[in-house]
């Protein structure tokens, strides 16, 4: 290999799909070559297709951190973890090392520059070599324990407490807690796991991994809705407005979380089997909303506004006052909705579907989580088909500028 060849493959700012080209691992312009593909040759059309998948970036640096106000991903892939150590200065120059990670693997480069040295490990870990970012995005967040860990309980604030007990909740030790949150989310799987994969091993020695649910959304077009695994419309009353985000998901305060989000977490399982031996009618009345269209009952189109009390003219309630929709309304606070389906095979103990929804939301102030909790409670009709079994509750920084770096705010 020349001078000059070595100097490309181990340049810095080497997108992964540069890197691809530079070590000769595919032919310029041959995506899916002659070679790859045992002589089969895709035709000129879907080549293009093929270059263009992925190719689109979400910047790391803003005002917000990206991930909460984006537009889903068909894909996420979520780690709590905990401190192994917690001195606010291993802390420090981990989050510096992550903001410097993060906004790499966002632009679809490598991690860090490759050593010549072909008997040490390769600093990243190259399974997303050749992919392009995916719309990558990575998100941060602390837990109130991570601040007492660190010795920050100074920065406490009065809303940022532990969740009440909710009634029927199942919380397991192994789903629940933890001092640091990363949702990484992107429209391809790969593209996300790599991306924990390389920060956590950056953490080696730091943090340890308490807990981690990959999930995936049905995006489709990016336009319409998608179901969740009980084919309902799953998203619906979402803002969508940058009017609304500052009303309903980012922080006001002024402090350390400045332009930050709190994220609200809960892995729920949902019994899959129950559901599917219940009448469409029973479902519907389940969740206040028809499944096909998805409006409101008693409405015809799924944006159709509404109010868990409207009544038809006879008096009657036209959405079923115990559904899951008429009691989250009826709560009054709005949340800004981003879960996840998931599949993780089959439970041991009831040989049933191990899936549920990776349920995560963020306000500006967890309180708005806990009063529609609370308005759910133990009456909503959806309490027989899942179960809450982990929990947490994370602050969110703000977004980083360039040469800044994530949490800064709160360690210096
Ligand atoms: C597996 C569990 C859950 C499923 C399958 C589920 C599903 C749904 C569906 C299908 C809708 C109607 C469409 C929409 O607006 O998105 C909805 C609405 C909603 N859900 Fe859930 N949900 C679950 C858990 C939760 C939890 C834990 C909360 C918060 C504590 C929550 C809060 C809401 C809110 C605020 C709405 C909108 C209500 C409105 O229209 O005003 N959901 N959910």
């Amino acid at each position: 290999m020349t001078e000059d060849k070595k100097k490309g493959l181990f340049d810095q700012k080497l997108s992964r799909r540069d890197f691809l080209k530079k070590s000769g691992i595919a032919g310029a312009g041959a995506l899916v070559g002659a070679s790859a593909l045992g002589g089969f040759v895709l035709p000129k059309t879907q080549e293009k297709t093929r270059e263009a998948d992925g190719d689109e970036k979400i910047s790391f640096y803003g005002k917000h951190q990206a991930g909460i106000t984006t537009s889903m991903q068909k894909n996420v892939y979520f780690v709590v973890l905990e401190l192994e150590d917690s001195s606010k200065s291993a802390m420090k120059e981990l989050f510096k090392d992550w903001t410097e990670y993060a906004a790499k693997l966002v632009d679809g480069q490598i991690v860090e520059t490759e050593s010549s040295n072909g008997y040490l490990p390769p600093k990243d870990t190259g399974e997303a070599v050749g992919l392009n970012p995916y719309r990558l995005t990575l998100t941060f967040g602390i837990s109130r324990t991570f601040l007492k860990k660190c010795g920050l309980s100074d920065k406490e604030m009065s809303i940022f407490r532990d969740f009440p007990p909710f009634p029927k909740e199942q919380l397991e030790d192994k789903y629940t807690g933890g001092d640091i949150a990363i949702q990484a989310c992107a429209d391809d799987e790969q593209v996300a796991f790599h991306a924990v994969r390389n920060l956590v091993r950056k953490g080696r020695g730091k943090v340890t991994m308490k807990w981690s649910q990959s999930g995936f959304a049905a995006i489709g077009d990016r336009k319409s809705t998608p179901r969740n695994l009980f084919g309902f419309k799953d998203g619906t009353a979402n803002a969508t407005k940058e009017s609304d985000f500052d009303k309903i998901v980012w922080y006001d305060g002024n402090d350390w979380l400045k332009n930050g989000s709190f994220m609200a977490v809960r892995r729920i399982r949902m019994h899959l089997e129950t559901w599917d031996r219940t009448n469409l009618r029973e479902q519907e009345n389940t969740f206040g909303r028809y499944r096909d269209s998805g409006a409101p009952m008693g409405k015809t189109g799924e944006f159709d506004d509404f109010s868990w009390d409207d009544k038809d003219k006879d008096g009657n309630y036209l959405m079923p006052v115990d559904s899951h929709v008429s009691l989250a309304n009826k709560a009054g606070k709005k949340l800004l909705r981003r879960s996840y389906s998931y599949a993780d095979g089959i439970n041991d103990s009831t040989g049933q579907f191990e899936s549920g929804l990776l349920f995560i939301a963020y306000e500006k102030d967890p309180q708005q989580f806990i009063d529609v909790q609370t308005s759910l409670g133990a009456t909503d009709k959806l309490n027989e088909y899942i179960t809450h079994i982990g929990s947490g509750l994370f602050a969110c920084f703000g977004g980083v500028e360039k040469g800044g770096y994530l949490g800064q705010d709160l360690f210096e």
